[in-house]
């Protein structure tokens, strides 16, 4: 089991790689475009890569299966053993996919809504493949059985594939993922600090440390 972070801010990933739990890093175009607009994404990814370890996986944003290629190629460089091509599901998607597997590339197969894409990503040799609670969500589906059965069909025949689930938009997306069979929650920094949070443990510790401080005065 692993818990990924989604994000791609390096001060963060730094802060949150010290509490031990980590061992990866997820970004998207999304995720860079909102966090740094301006930045240099190699610089960004490199930063990145400094303040982590494990995978770290950035998503290819070009459409044609050459640009695809070379975009993949460029990124690959960064570090060879630790970057993982984010390839966006679809034909092309495949065909890039399988060209990297190829070549022992790390890869990523994101924008998964559906046991059957997810299958199809394991079955072409897929690092990983990337299920998107929220969105599922969003379209008015049940993510759980996407999970449980890509899960299953993953084991059954005994697919390398591992499961990543993103897309968390609360706390329970991620104990449903664990629940369900994910093998990596792809969490981003505000859900996974509020998996510290506990408010019968705040007050707890502050009972505790309360009586410490005043050991001794009281009869
Ligand atoms: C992670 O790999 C995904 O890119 C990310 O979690 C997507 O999240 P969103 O649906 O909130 O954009």
């Amino acid at each position: 089991m692993a818990i990924f972070i989604d994000s791609s801010d390096p001060k963060e990933i730094k802060d949150l790689y010290a509490w031990g739990v980590l061992s990866g890093v997820t970004t998207n175009p999304l995720i860079i475009a909102k966090e740094a607009p301006d930045a240099d994404l190699g610089e960004r990814i490199r930063e990145i890569l400094a303040v982590s370890w494990g995978d770290v996986s950035v998503e290819l944003t070009t459409e044609t299966e050459k640009e695809m290629i070379d975009e993949a190629a460029a990124y690959h460089e960064w570090d060879k053993d630790r970057i993982t091509i984010k390839v966006p599901f679809s034909e092309t998607g495949l065909r890039v996919l399988h060209r990297l597997v190829k070549k022992g590339v790390k890869t990523n197969v994101t924008c998964l809504m559906a046991m059957n894409q997810a299958y199809l990503a394991a079955l072409a040799g897929a690092t990983y493949v990337s299920i998107f609670s929220g969105r599922v969500r969003d379209m008015g589906y049940d993510v759980r059985p996407v999970i449980a059965n890509t899960r299953d069909v993953i084991d059954r025949e005994g697919l390398d594939s591992k499961i990543i689930v993103g897309s968390m938009r609360h706390l329970m997306d991620v104990n449903e993922a664990l629940e369900c069979g994910a093998h990596v929650p792809t969490i981003t920094p505000p859900i996974l600090r509020k998996m510290v949070w506990n408010p019968r443990t705040e007050s707890t510790i502050e009972e505790f440390n309360t009586a410490w401080r005043n050991r001794g005065t009281k009869k």
